[in-house]
């Protein structure tokens, strides 16, 4: 595996690498990234994994500056993943200076779930993301399931901008007792990582409400809060919204996703299912 830390040298790699298929990550690496690697195996002749822990995309008082930065090990998982380059630059390679010009996702994207508890984080996101397409020019990209909305901005972002660029989502990758896998769970203590599982608990049974015809979706939202709350948890929200888009489940329609955000002492966890 080559790795790359600054944009010239990856793009003297890259110049011939044919079809390039590329994984943005912010490290700390876990079976849920690793799946992805392997997706992008499938998808191009040249692998590009990035490392890199966006400061745009925290708030003030989040947790950039804790998040773990365990770049030994995680070269060991991309060599063992088949990856081909790492492209992974210091702050000051992707922000020489202050970044000035930013990618800017519409109200309707930018200001629900997430984006309500978490002001900037897409604008953070979006404007990192096309950076990264910029540099790495791949022809296509492979983002989790696990973090639904922030694929949704993807897609839309690329086909508004018209990027010659095919998004594949991966599929949510779970410990065996449900919980997704994050590199925010290593913040828990044993306790909270024993009640952790609770949510995609709560959010399966929810489902389940719903292929059975349950249609008050507020009531079913309240309860798994209620739930949550009795437990410890301090939910942001938990929402029925319609797949593509995240609105409203309107009369038509196509598709529903439950989504969650709560957090566990000091952990936010985040975690959804498609109906
Ligand atoms: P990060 O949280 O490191 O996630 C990198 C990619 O791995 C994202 O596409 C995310 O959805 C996916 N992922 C995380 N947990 C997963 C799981 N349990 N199963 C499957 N996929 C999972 O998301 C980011 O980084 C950043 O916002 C980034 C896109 C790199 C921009 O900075």
């Amino acid at each position: 595996m080559n790795i790359c830390e600054t944009i010239s040298d990856l793009r003297n790699r890259l110049k011939t690498a044919g079809r390039i298929a590329f994984v943005p990550t912010m490290g700390n690496l876990h079976d849920g990234h690793i799946s992805l690697m392997h997706q992008a195996r499938q998808q191009g002749d040249c692998v590009v994994a990035s490392i890199f822990v966006n400061r745009l995309q925290f708030r003030p008082g989040e947790d950039f500056e804790r998040y773990p930065r365990t770049f030994e090990a995680d070269c060991q998982r991309l060599r063992a993943a088949d990856v081909d380059v790492l492209f992974f630059p210091d702050e000051t390679e992707m922000y020489p200076q202050p970044q000035r010009y930013h990618v800017e996702p519409p109200v309707e994207h930018d200001q629900i779930l997430e984006g309500e508890f978490r002001p900037g984080h897409f604008r953070g996101v979006a404007t990192v993301v096309t950076k990264l397409f910029n540099i790495v020019q791949p022809q296509v990209a492979l983002f989790g399931s696990k973090d639904y909305q922030q694929l949704m901005v993807i897609r839309n972002l690329v086909a508004d901008l018209a990027l010659p660029i095919t998004i594949i989502a991966g599929d949510t990758v779970r410990a065996e007792d449900g919980l997704a896998l994050s590199s925010r769970n290593g913040y828990l203590t044993a306790a909270e990582r024993a009640e952790a599982p609770r949510l995609y608990r709560l959010l399966s049974d929810m489902r389940q409400a719903i292929l059975r015809g349950e249609r008050d979706y507020a009531k079913l939202e309240q309860h798994v809060a209620e739930t949550l709350r009795e437990h410890g948890w301090r939910p942001d929200y938990v929402a029925v919204r319609e797949k593509l888009g995240l609105q409203l489940p309107s009369a038509h329609e196509s598709g529903l996703v439950i989504l969650a955000a709560a957090l566990l002492g000091s952990t936010r966890l985040i975690d959804n299912l498609e109906v």
